[in-house]
């Protein structure tokens, strides 16, 4: 589950006619706890959310300058949009900084998974920034193929965050139960390594999904950018500049020497983030808790959770996947 939808919280009734004759058509199959999924140029998605894409592909009108952060679920989406708004908005602000009193997913509105999926035509004319000369961000988890058919060749630049795959899937386990409100259990867990493995999960197959914008990156470096959330970790003042330049925003001399670098990071940080009132209460527009995006934002937690058997087979998948593309976790 993508940590800004429950799946059913906006049910299948907005599935229409049009799509239900499509998704008869589709592949379908279940995830790790038996909700209904269909497959979709490549990817799997919950009825209601293919109708938001459906949406988006048939109704979204891109602006030149729109910016877009595409993520797998669980990988740093949070992050990667509270530091492109803070990089956006640096020269703008000072206490009223958008971020210290709004959660990054209601600045940052998901397209198919949020837009998208309440309304066949919502009025995206708040989501410019508060200066009219600001781009306008918006975010997706879809496979980058078919985030290029609602772009309709527009030059959007487009920022993708992915992460390893056994962290994503180790904070999906505690999401997805801190969510339902159930307690985090082995069964829950190894339900989801399965759907993982097979790659029946929602946006899945992971590797299909990485792959594409990896490609995509690849092909054409000015308009994809490709980052992990281990690099962001690793080394984030230069991983924030990369981002500054590749939107069109690098940061000055002056700017360096006067921390603004660092001062993004520090505004951007888990633990910044989480003790704000407007990430400590409220929840998304789909009904999850501000709080739940934030845990430990740590590399390598899936030490404490994975047996050795799960490491080896998820490694091999993972491994055998990604072959000959030069890209590797
Ligand atoms: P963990 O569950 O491993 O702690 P997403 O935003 O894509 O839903 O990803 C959620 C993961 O990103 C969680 O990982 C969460 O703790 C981490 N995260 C959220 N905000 C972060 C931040 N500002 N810096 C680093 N990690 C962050």
């Amino acid at each position: 589950m993508d940590h800004n939808e429950v799946p059913g919280h906006l049910g299948e009734d907005k599935v229409t006619e049009e799509t239900k004759k499509l998704i008869s058509s589709l592949p379908k199959d279940k995830d790790s706890q038996g909700r209904r999924l269909c497959k979709y140029q490549g990817s799997w998605y919950y009825y209601n959310t293919l109708q938001g894409l459906i949406n988006f592909h048939n109704n979204f009108q891109p602006q030149e300058t729109d910016i877009i952060l595409a993520s797998s679920p669980k990988s740093g989406t949070t992050w990667l949009k509270a530091l492109t708004v803070a990089l956006l908005e640096r020269s703008k602000h000072h206490d009223d900084h958008p971020l210290l009193s709004d959660n990054p997913h209601a600045i940052v509105p998901f397209l198919e998974n949020n837009l998208y999926l309440k309304s066949s035509t919502p009025d995206l004319t708040k989501y410019s920034s508060s200066s009219s000369s600001s781009p306008r961000v918006f975010a997706t988890h879809m496979p980058l193929h078919t985030l290029k058919e609602g772009l309709r060749g527009s030059p959007c630049k487009i920022v993708f965050m992915c992460r390893n795959a056994k962290d994503a899937l180790i904070s999906m386990w505690y999401f997805i139960c801190k969510n339902q409100r159930v307690e985090a259990t082995r069964s829950i867990l190894e339900s989801l390594f399965e759907s993982l493995c097979r790659g029946v999960t929602f946006y899945g197959p992971f590797w299909d999904q990485v792959l594409s914008y990896w490609r995509g990156s690849l092909e054409d470096p000015s308009r994809v950018l490709f980052m992990k959330y281990e690099e962001m970790k690793e080394e984030p003042c230069v991983q924030l500049k990369r981002l500054a330049e590749f939107l069109g925003c690098p940061f000055t001399e002056e700017e360096e020497e006067s921390g603004a670098v660092e001062k993004i990071l520090e505004l951007c940080s888990l633990r910044s983030l989480s003790d704000l009132e407007a990430n400590k209460s409220g929840k998304t527009v789909n009904g999850v808790d501000h709080k739940f995006f934030f845990r430990k934002g740590e590399v390598g937690d899936w030490k404490n959770h994975l047996t050795p058997e799960m490491e080896r087979r998820i490694d091999m998948i993972i491994e055998e996947k990604l072959k000959g593309s030069g890209l590797s976790f």
